[in-house]
């Protein structure tokens, strides 16, 4: 029944409320100014979406927007005031019908080993990681609630496998891992997905390897489509990997 809810209004790219003329879904793309997040805001217009994005740096999402027809708020999602302009925008466009938490952070680069991890990154790093995205769906959940929505929260392999150097980033992941798990059980409304994308040629993963290694990662351009086909499909609450 859920499943059959969301898919007719992403399948025809309408939102259907009885009684009312049909008008777009409407998804929050958080770090849409590049990498994934760039290009799942590309595909979700595309398929008729309406779209609320944003991430710090104002000349790129400002190109985002301009290619994507969204409306683009600069900002860092950790500032709860930034986060409360956020929410101010969905609810201004009647609620949410899809909140993706996609910004993240690397933390310390070089990648430090746990012993040596600097203990103010990482406590801005869970801000950004962690809380952020809470702070967001609990900002929005009323409308998603409403919708019958769907929350995707982008996740890594860090989160589950033990890979040198990846543990103050990955640690992070695994903490939105479990959030997104308790949140499924508490929310049976919802579809939510925490899914990993795979490794992805972007800034963050030149950032982390080199140019070179990350060369022959995935185009995030190549993910995107894989985002879209599980908000169609609304496969039931879970963890995803591509
Ligand atoms: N690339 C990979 O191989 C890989 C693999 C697994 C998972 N992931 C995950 O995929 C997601 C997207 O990463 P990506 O690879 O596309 O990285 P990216 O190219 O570096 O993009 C990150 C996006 O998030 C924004 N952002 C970062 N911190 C933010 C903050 N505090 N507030 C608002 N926006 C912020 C960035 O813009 P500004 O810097 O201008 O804010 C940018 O738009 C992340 O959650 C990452 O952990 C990536």
């Amino acid at each position: 029944m859920t499943e059959e809810i969301l898919s007719s209004r992403t399948d025809a790219a309408t939102r259907l409320t009885p009684g009312a003329p049909p008008s777009r879904p409407t998804a929050l793309v958080t770090g849409a100014s590049r990498g994934l997040g760039l290009a799942l805001a590309r595909a979700l217009a595309a398929d008729g979406w309406q779209l609320i994005i944003t991430a710090r740096g104002a000349p790129g999402l400002e190109e985002a927007a301009r290619q994507t027809g969204a409306t683009a708020l600069a900002g860092d999602v950790a500032d709860p005031e930034h986060l409360a302009r956020l929410a101010q925008a969905a609810s201004e466009l009647g609620g949410l019908d899809l909140l993706v938490n996609n910004a993240g952070g690397l933390g310390a680069v070089p990648l430090p080993s746990l012993a040596a991890y600097p203990l103010d990154t990482l406590t801005d790093l869970l801000r950004t990681n962690v809380v952020a995205p809470l702070a967001l769906i609990q900002a929005t959940i009323r409308g998603l609630r409403e919708r019958r929505g769907a929350v995707i929260n982008i996740s890594s392999d860090a989160a589950v496998e033990a890979y040198e150097g990846w543990g103050g980033y990955g640690l992070t992941k695994a903490a939105l891992d479990q959030l997104s798990h308790v949140l499924a059980v508490e929310e049976p409304d919802l579809a939510v997905w925490w899914v990993d994308p795979g490794e992805m040629r972007t800034r963050m993963l030149v950032d982390a390897l080199g140019e070179q290694e990350a060369a022959s990662a995935s185009d995030p351009e190549a993910v995107a489509p894989f985002l879209v086909d599980l908000i169609k499909r609304r496969p039931a609450s879970g963890r995803v990997t591509r």
